[in-house]
């Protein structure tokens, strides 16, 4: 552990209670989702992953989250969630769940009683996962509350480290979410400030043209998923090739932060599309198999390979845990790529939709 990571992961924190007057209030936080590079897909212990990950934060694919408190008398957890104005008990029996896990970090949970209210700029229905943004947010709204009200986090490193490494707790590749443009989560051999319990901001070891490169969301298929992360995780315990997929990840991501810093278009976009399909191709060597991918997910992927090969444009594609694909370019060839998404691939994108985003700036206080 270094200094910063000794001063403020202190697991159990007995002195972050109120002592006399509970107080009311509340805090809010605009948080982004994040894209994947490299992927996270296998954990251990309490949210270790079996490798390191690297990945885009977005920027107009965001959560907001206010939360409010008062004091509480049942001294347990006690939270209203609601998204959209509306309140969602299927969340809310997550972040108890969560928060409750959490009490030790924070014992002044028990004597709160919340109501969150979370709204998303993305769709419900564009099937994108919230679960980086809007924990990302939830924990930066907790760490507000220990600033505010017990003199700790007042150095801005240690207030995102903070926030990072419980976000981590809630949904592993939320840790990203914290920074804004290309940020990791796991120890790399030879990058500094690396680790296994929060993310870390690699924007100095990267070409600055990488720090407005283009996501356009192509949303082929926008039901909730069948798998939930968290089982897809769990399946890699037993999965015949997870061992080399975890060294591979290691090595993927020393060469794609090499070619990131050399601007290597081309190193970038095979490495990327690499670790999309094998991401997938992990889903699919899994027992029980299941697969995510969509009839229309590999007609765009053919035409975005055809469009690359035919223009020279460097466009590639990155999956999530899903059929939707998005379309990474760097900023300067945008109304080209514009031009291409509305003449060859709306007809394969569900309601012809996609959004459009690009690398952001991390968090926002609201
Ligand atoms: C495919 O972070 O959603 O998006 O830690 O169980 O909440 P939990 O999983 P989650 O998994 C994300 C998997 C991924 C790859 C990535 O974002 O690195």
């Amino acid at each position: 552990m270094n200094t910063l990571e000794k001063k403020t992961l202190v697991m159990e924190n007995p002195s972050l209670v109120f002592k006399s007057d509970i107080p009311s209030g509340s805090v809010a936080w605009q948080s982004p989702s994040n894209i994947a590079l490299v992927k996270y897909w296998g954990k251990k212990d309490i949210q270790i992953p079996c490798n390191p990950s690297v990945s885009f934060t977005l920027s107009t694919s965001t959560t907001e989250t206010r939360l409010e408190f008062e004091p509480n008398t049942e001294g347990r957890v006690s939270i209203e969630f609601y998204l959209d104005k509306v309140r969602n008990e299927k969340f809310e029996t997550k972040i108890v769940s969560f928060l409750d896990s959490i009490v030790p970090i924070f014992p002044f949970l028990n004597q709160l009683k919340f109501k969150a209210y979370s709204s998303n700029t993305f769709p419900h229905s564009a099937g994108i996962a919230s679960s980086a943004s809007g924990m990302s947010a939830l924990a930066l709204c907790l760490c507000a509350i220990e600033k505010q009200y017990f003199n700790t986090l007042a150095i801005e490193n240690e207030f995102y480290q903070k926030a990072s490494y419980i976000a981590r707790l809630g949904s592993g590749s939320a840790c990203r979410s914290l920074y804004g443009g290309i940020v990791s989560w796991g120890e790399i051999a030879g990058v500094t400030n690396t680790s296994n319990e929060y993310g870390t901001c690699l924007n100095d070891v990267v070409h600055p043209d990488f720090l407005n490169f283009k996501d356009s969301i192509l949303i082929v298929d926008a039901a909730q998923k069948k798998v939930s992360s968290r089982v897809g995780h769990g399946l890699m315990n037993t999965n015949p090739f997870s061992m080399e997929r975890f060294k591979q990840a290691n090595t993927n991501i020393a060469a794609l932060l090499k070619a990131m810093k050399e601007n290597d278009m081309e190193t970038f976009m095979s490495i990327t599309e690499s670790e999309a399909l094998t991401l997938h191709a992990m889903m699919m060597t899994s027992m029980p198999y299941f697969l995510l991918m969509k009839p229309n997910t590999i007609t765009l992927i053919e035409k975005i390979w055809d469009y690359r090969q035919q223009t020279g444009n460097p466009v590639c594609f990155t999956l999530d845990a899903g059929p939707n694909i998005h379309l990474l370019y760097p900023q300067r060839i945008e109304n080209e790529v514009s031009k291409f998404i509305k003449a060859d691939l709306t007809n394969f994108l569900h309601d012809s939709c996609w959004l459009e985003d690009c690398v952001g700036n991390g968090p926002k206080i609201v």
